[in-house]
């Protein structure tokens, strides 16, 4: 959660955070601040809410004079989002300005003995400790000052200071959160996230955890955590600069469903080579995927949905045992892995706090790890012990479209993989997988065109208080996913059901108009979801079914139908998430909602 930026050099730094800040929204936005050397002393200025509430009361940053500064916009963890909580904090005499993502776990504690100490705290978080206690280490050494508090605290931190003492430079700490440092022609930038500084530089050192990073106009040092000089390579980032711009669209999340027909096939195509799956970066003998006696796979949100699936997928494809574990949940089982075992960890942004921490405990019980990670470079991108990228280009809308697609694709070649590798799947059943994997990017092109269809019917549903999704197997996955998706985004409520499961509860809150989406892409379970499409019509909902071009005789049971085109039956996910991410679409923009910044959401979850 929480984004920040930082500046020195040539401009006026205001104005340089505010577009720094505008590209990291997307990763907390209760209240947004800024911090800027004028000169004389360290000025502040906070704003409850959006960043345009910030960006108004500085006329852009233009009020705020200076060429050095610190920015952030906040997800609030501890305490809540006003002006006297959002960050930067100061110290006790306003010379040292931090602004902070992660969280500061023995921060009671800290505050008790500074406390004792007479330092006065102004907000409630955790923060604030750090600034006092950079101003109870400091006495003329930032260097010296930021190492000692790096060993006094816990927990995890990405951070931006500066000193009024040291008024030409900005310091960059990490531990477990992100933090990039660019660099650029007229001045050098920290952030959290690479949009930020794209503007300015392609040139971009990654911070690793426990480093330090003190820039000035003209240059960039590293230390480690002992205060010693480092070395650090910087990398040359590749990405477009417009995939981070709404290029257009109304909404970041209408322009990324959109480009998921270009994301999967670039997640697809590099893999496949003259006709043949080749996961290069997989790195495993055939000897060693023969071997392998089981999959976790572990994740949050919507990537645990993409895992679900491919549970369905390497099960069934390649017969090798699969569970798949909420990251939260993971960490905490004591789960039971060893050498024979591949913990597959599904990440858009590879920041997921717990999906890092399901990470390190699977490292450490000598599992095998895989990354299935969208942003490059990111900690379980870097932590893994293998990382396959999606390449799904950065996606900025909180909700999750084009990055889910990709993963899906990915865990289709693994399982293939695996399967072909085992005996499972023969060359021409794998040939024939591979044509329908290439048909997928123009079959979501033709659901993507049916917009209008499925905005008007979402406009009907617009007051909905409640919406059940159901399917058997994948179908129940699918579902799981475009219930996430309408709750998310539109704030009605809304479950997923295995359909067979909702006669032992939940169809007793089924009422005359309940919109109940069935998802029926299975051809082997059709008879048994049509039951239960029977059974809630019965108690009268309104169905609306999703399923393949084939099974009109549907259209005797459900009310509205979907079509899909014809796929293999373990991708009909790829094609039968676009009608359900088109509707939650539509239902948040007709109620007018914010469609890419959903209410107490972020995108990057970094905070356990
Ligand atoms: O970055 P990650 O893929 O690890 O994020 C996991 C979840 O937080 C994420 O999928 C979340 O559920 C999405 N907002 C859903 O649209």
């Amino acid at each position: 959660m929480c984004g920040i930026v930082g500046y020195v050099g040539k401009r006026q730094a205001a104005p340089v955070l505010l577009d720094g800040l505008s590209k990291l929204e997307y990763r907390g936005y209760d209240s947004a601040g800024m911090a800027v050397y004028d000169g004389k002393k360290i000025q502040m200025q906070k704003a409850t809410g959006r960043l345009k509430v910030l960006d108004e009361q500085t006329h852009g940053g233009r009020t705020m004079p200076g060429t050095i500064g610190i920015g952030h916009t906040r997800w609030a963890t501890h305490g809540a989002p006003n002006d006297l909580n959002a960050h930067p904090h100061y110290n006790q005499d306003e010379t040292i300005a931090v602004v902070h993502n992660g969280i500061i776990e023995n921060y009671l504690k800290l505050k008790k003995k500074l406390t004792a100490k007479g330092y006065t705290f102004r907000s409630d978080t955790d923060t604030e400790v750090v600034a006092m206690l950079l101003d109870y280490y400091y006495k003329g050494d930032p260097i010296e000052a930021i190492t000692k508090v790096m060993h006094r605290v816990e927990g995890s931190y990405a951070l931006g200071i500066i000193f009024s003492a040291h008024p030409d430079l900005v310091y960059a700490v990490r531990k477990d959160s992100p933090l990039i440092v660019g660099k650029a022609e007229d001045g050098n930038l920290i952030a959290s996230d690479v949009p930020a500084v794209l503007k300015y530089t392609r040139e971009v050192y990654f911070i690793q955890n426990e480093e330090i990073g003190v820039l000035s106009e003209s240059q960039i040092r590293f230390y480690n955590i002992d205060g010693e000089e480092i070395e650090k390579e910087a990398k040359q980032i590749e990405w477009d600069i417009n995939a981070a711009e709404k290029g257009g669209y109304e909404h970041f999340m209408l322009k990324e469903m959109n480009e998921q027909p270009k994301t999967v096939s670039d997640t697809l195509n590099p893999r496949i080579k003259d006709g043949k799956i080749v996961i290069e970066e997989l790195g495993m003998s055939d000897e060693e995927i023969r071997s392998l006696r089981k999959i976790h796979i572990v994740a949050c949100g919507s990537a645990y949905h993409t895992g679900v699936t491919g549970k369905y997928v390497f099960e069934g494809l390649a017969r090798i045992p699969v569970e798949v574990d909420l990251a939260s949940e993971f960490r905490y089982r004591g789960p039971i892995l060893d050498e024979g075992t591949l913990v597959i960890i599904v990440s858009q942004s590879g920041e997921t706090a717990d999906s890092l921490a399901a990470l390190r405990e699977a490292k450490k019980c000598g599992a095998l790890t895989l990354g299935i990670v969208n942003v490059v470079g990111s900690s379980i991108a870097r932590e893994a012990d293998r990382v396959m990228y999606t390449w799904a280009g950065p996606e900025i809308a909180v909700a999750t479209t084009k990055a889910y697609t990709a993963q899906l694709i990915a865990l289709y070649l693994l399982a293939m993989k695996f399967a072909l590798v085992r005996g499972r799947l023969s060359d021409e059943a794998c040939a024939s997988m591979i044509k329908d994997l290439k048909a997928i990017p123009a079959q979501i092109q033709m659901l993507l065109a049916n917009k209008g269809d499925i905005q008007r019917f979402a406009n009907r549903y617009i007051a909905a208080k409640d919406v059940f999704f159901i399917g058997r197997g994948i179908d129940y996955a699918i579902s799981l996913e475009g219930s996430l998706k309408l709750k998310e985004i539109s704030y009605i409520h809304s479950e997923a059901y295995a359909a067979g499961e909702l006669k032992h509860g939940t169809i007793s809150l089924i009422e005359e108009g309940t919109l109940v989406t069935a998802v029926v892409t299975q051809e082997e379970l059709y008879k048994k979801t049509i039951s239960n499409i029977v059974e809630v019509r019965t108690r009268g909902a309104f169905v609306m079914a999703v399923t393949n071009e084939d099974n009109t005789e549907i259209e005797k049971t459900a009310d509205y139908v979907i079509y899909i085109p014809k796929t293999n039956k373990y991708f009909t996910n790829s094609l039968a998430i676009i009608p359900l991410q088109l509707f939650s679409y539509y239902v948040s923009v007709g109620k007018g909602l914010d469609v890419d910044k959903p209410r107490n959401l972020a995108k990057s979850v970094t905070v356990e």
